[in-house]
């Protein structure tokens, strides 16, 4: 039987570098190829060592660089011919990632393997906003849901029961149809005014975020121009948005603990 590499499904979490697993970044370091997503941020792409090569599989919103068929394709053609493989990809491999589907292919073609989880934009961005996806009193749990549907046939979500307010509502791929969304979502009975978060590029140095409420939102995002990848939370947690936060310098003049602190920060 032919002898083949192992490929390690990496997440790579949603762009900052320090949100990266220690694990993650351990077998980074030691790949000798590296298939990898475009929502991969360019400081990550700087921790591969310079000898692995480097593919790049795509996939911007509606340019899909290597068909998903394509990409199982190579990740079997690179495990017969190196040992460690990297299929690198934006936040959680298994969460609309498409990893599951790649993992599928690679236990057909008998071909072992390793899932790295990843930090999800859903988590990375809303804890790094101190926004918290479930709330006592406020979010009872949280769903995560795609914006986007298979060769772009038109959105059909079961809206009555995403239209929940106890429940946090994250949209991944939902720029292009926040729109019918936030439509939706009011004519099956969610409040208009529930605060939703829209956040681009979240945790790496050109984030963005903005504050609206669900019968706003299209517009906010429209105007604000964001980018993909842009992800929205809807629901009342949203309203944490810039509220847990300590001034820093009158904390340090009245707070002794702070104070202690920072002492012992510098030595
Ligand atoms: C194909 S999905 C991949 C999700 C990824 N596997 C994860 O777990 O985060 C792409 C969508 O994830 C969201 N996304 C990924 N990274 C993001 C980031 N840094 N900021 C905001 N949204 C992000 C956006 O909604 C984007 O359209």
């Amino acid at each position: 039987m032919q002898k083949t590499g192992k490929v390690y499904l990496i997440g790579a979490g949603p762009g900052d570098p320090d949100l990266l697993t220690v694990k993650a970044l351990r077998y980074l370091q030691s790949a000798q190829v590296v298939i990898y997503d475009r929502l991969v941020s360019d400081e990550i792409m700087a921790l591969i060592p310079p000898e692995a090569v480097l593919v790049p599989v795509g996939k911007a919103p509606k340019h899909h660089m290597v068909p998903q068929e394509g990409i199982n394709e190579l990740l079997v053609e690179h495990a017969q011919k190196a040992e460690i493989i990297v299929r690198l990809k934006g936040g959680d491999p298994f969460i609309f990632g498409r990893g599951s589907e790649e993992a599928q292919r690679l236990v057909e073609a008998g071909i072992p393997f390793e899932v790295i989880p990843g930090i999800t934009a859903a988590q990375g961005c809303a804890t790094s906003l101190h926004v918290p996806l479930t709330h006592r009193g406020l979010a009872t749990g949280v769903r995560y849901v795609t914006g986007h549907c298979r060769n772009d046939v038109p959105l059909d979500l079961n809206w009555q029961s995403l239209a929940d307010e106890d429940t946090t509502l994250v949209v991944y791929m939902g720029l292009a149809a926040i729109e019918q969304i936030s439509r939706e979502l009011i004519a099956h009975g969610m409040n208009p005014e529930i605060p939703v978060l829209a956040i681009s590029k979240g945790t790496t140095k050109d984030e963005r975020h903005v504050l609206a409420d669900l019968r706003t939102a299209y517009q906010v995002a429209k105007q604000e121009e964001l980018k993909a990848p842009t992800l929205f939370i809807i629901g009342e947690v949203a309203s944490f948005t810039g509220q847990l936060q300590v001034d820093e310098h009158l904390s340090a003049v009245s707070g002794d603990a702070v104070v202690q602190v920072k002492e012992a920060a510098h030595g």
